[in-house]
């Protein structure tokens, strides 16, 4: 797919999903469950009952593949940027750790996504909080103004990820940190995987390898790159959520290509600092 058409199947998949649609994130993944599945799945990737429940209602959609926050170490008082917010769960988690005098920037290119995070927002009386239409390749964030770049499984949908850890490099001060959740690959994915629409917006066929995914981080001048921890996906995640079932189905795959293909599978949580 060209970029232009890679951001228009993006835009609507996320569109379809922020308005209560169909299911979404891949092996991390779905949105189409009842709240107590969503919080199961939310649990399963790392975030505690209690930061499940002091969000608002919708923020957690189960698009995640991991909890960015937690390791991030905020502090009071600094300003974080959440590159692909969707529902806002982990700005408003980040916004109660930076309190009143810190402050947190969504930035999502879905206008459907940003309308429910901003109602959210509302509805969760969040005044340290704003959610800004545009691309995580083109930030509408000023240089050298952020502390914290976090990330919970967005990049590997984009068509041009270089750039988007060029533009997270440029939006942190001196010193500032970036930490990412996200689905990387260790092995080739087949033909049918990397050409399919249903596994791109799973969050699955964009993904990169580890290595290329660590490489283009140090490229864009980031230093002391670390995955500080990466989990794969078992055979029961395809065969029973619905997200994952639907790319499974989707593609006819066999038992043992799905095998194959959870076995090239990670999420991984990644920091590194600009120096
Ligand atoms: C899998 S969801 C993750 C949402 C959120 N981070 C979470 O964990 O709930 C991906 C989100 O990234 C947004 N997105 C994908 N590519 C983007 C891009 N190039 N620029 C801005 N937003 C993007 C989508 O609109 C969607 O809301």
């Amino acid at each position: 797919m060209r970029e232009k058409d890679v951001k228009k199947v993006v835009i609507e998949g996320y569109g379809a999903i922020a308005g209560g649609g169909v299911p979404c994130c891949g092996p991390s993944e779905a949105c189409c469950c009842g709240p107590s599945r969503v919080e199961d799945i939310g649990m399963r990737i790392g975030y505690s009952r209690e930061e499940l429940e002091s969000v608002p209602e919708g923020a957690n959609l189960g698009l995640g593949c991991g909890n960015p926050v937690a390791l991030a170490s905020l502090c009071e008082g600094e300003t974080v940027l959440d590159l692909g917010s969707g529902p806002g769960m982990d700005c408003f988690l980040a916004a109660g750790r930076v309190g009143e005098t810190g402050r947190v920037i969504g930035v999502d290119m879905t206008p459907e996504m940003l309308e429910r995070a901003r109602e959210n927002a509302r509805r969760g009386g969040y005044r340290n909080v704003e959610f800004r239409l545009g691309e995580i390749e083109n930030l509408p964030v000023a240089d050298g103004s952020v502390d914290v770049v976090i990330s919970n499984c967005v990049i590997n949908l984009s068509p041009d990820k270089p750039r988007v850890f060029r533009e997270a490099y440029r939006v942190l001060k001196p010193g500032g940190r970036l930490v990412v959740s996200d689905i990387v690959l260790q092995g080739e994915l087949p033909k049918k995987v990397r050409e399919s629409t249903a596994a791109y917006l799973g969050c699955i066929s964009g993904a990169v390898l580890k290595e290329e995914y660590l490489r283009m981080m140090e490229e864009a001048g980031f230093q002391d790159v670390e995955v500080v921890e990466e989990s794969g996906f078992p055979l029961d995640y395809m065969a029973t959520e619905p997200g994952a079932r639907a790319v499974a189905e989707s593609l006819s795959l066999t038992v043992e290509e799905l095998e194959d293909l959870l076995g090239k599978v990670i999420s991984a949580k990644i920091r590194a600092h600009k120096g």
